[in-house]
């Protein structure tokens, strides 16, 4: 478990402005969750010519990709002065989405993940002069200074994720974000009782996102750290409960 003690900075490994370069980036072992069970959605090289496409992207999410994404966008703000730190890539505009924002306010954005090929896409659509690095860490382990971010985003990562790599990656995120910064979370959630569709979507979810029940078992909270795990936070939900948007001070 990573702990609150005050680690040196290391420097970033995938240089800004570069192309993420597999062959001069140093292995960082892929987690054993992605390669059993996303393999096909992240890391077979077919995989991002295939899904980074709005029309498949709004399908997977049930037609609500613009809704979630301006969901987050919207709880940063229309500005992104400071330090602003995206946990994982995400297929479709979002990060561009945030580069632009940090621009905007002169600041920059980091995005992290553990698939260079995923990076080397976020690098693709993103402007040549966009205040964005692209990092090749695992999010349960950042290579980041305590700290040193004003807020982190992590959009539709934990439901991805078994327990243990869940509760790392929290911590991670309380430990890099500075006293006050705002984390804001997008991800699955046990949709209400009247969703017509619920029945169904258990047992797809248990084939292909075999975590993703987790989030209808217990509130993100219990993965966190206290004493953000002992506070209720403003929560909202989208798509019957599907999706939910949390908003953490920390
Ligand atoms: C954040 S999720 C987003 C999924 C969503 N369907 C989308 O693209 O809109 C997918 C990303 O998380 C990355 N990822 C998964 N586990 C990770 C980990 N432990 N560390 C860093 N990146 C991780 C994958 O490589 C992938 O690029």
């Amino acid at each position: 478990m990573p702990t609150a003690a005050v680690r040196t900075p290391a420097p970033a490994r995938t240089e800004a402005g570069s192309p993420v370069d597999s062959a001069k980036a140093p292995t960082l072992s892929i987690p054993r969750y992605l390669q059993r069970h996303y393999w096909w959605a992240y890391i077979h090289p077919n995989a991002i010519r295939f899904f980074d496409h709005d029309p498949i992207i709004n399908f997977i999410l049930w037609g609500n990709y613009a809704k979630l994404r301006n969901a987050a966008l919207d709880e940063l703000g229309e500005t992104l002065p400071g330090q602003t730190l995206q946990v994982a890539c995400a297929y479709g505009d979002l990060t561009p989405h945030l580069a632009e924002r940090a621009a905007a306010g002169g600041g920059r954005l980091d995005v992290i993940d553990i698939v260079p090929a995923q990076l080397r896409n976020t690098r693709r659509k993103l402007k040549a002069d966009a205040p964005v690095r692209l990092l090749n860490m695992d999010a349960s382990d950042l290579n980041l200074a305590d700290e040193s971010y004003d807020r982190a985003i992590v959009y539709l990562l934990f439901h991805e994720q078994p327990d243990e790599y869940r509760e790392r990656t929290l911590a991670e995120i309380f430990r890099v974000v500075k006293p006050g910064g705002t984390v804001v979370i997008i991800d699955f959630a046990q949709p209400e009782w009247w969703h017509p569709w619920r029945y169904w979507f258990k047992p797809l979810l248990a084939v292909l996102e075999p975590f993703a029940l987790d989030l209808w078992k217990k509130p993100l909270t219990s993965w966190m750290p206290a004493p953000w795990s002992e506070r209720e936070w403003p929560r909202r939900q989208y798509f019957g409960g599907y999706f939910q948007k949390l908003v953490i001070t920390r």
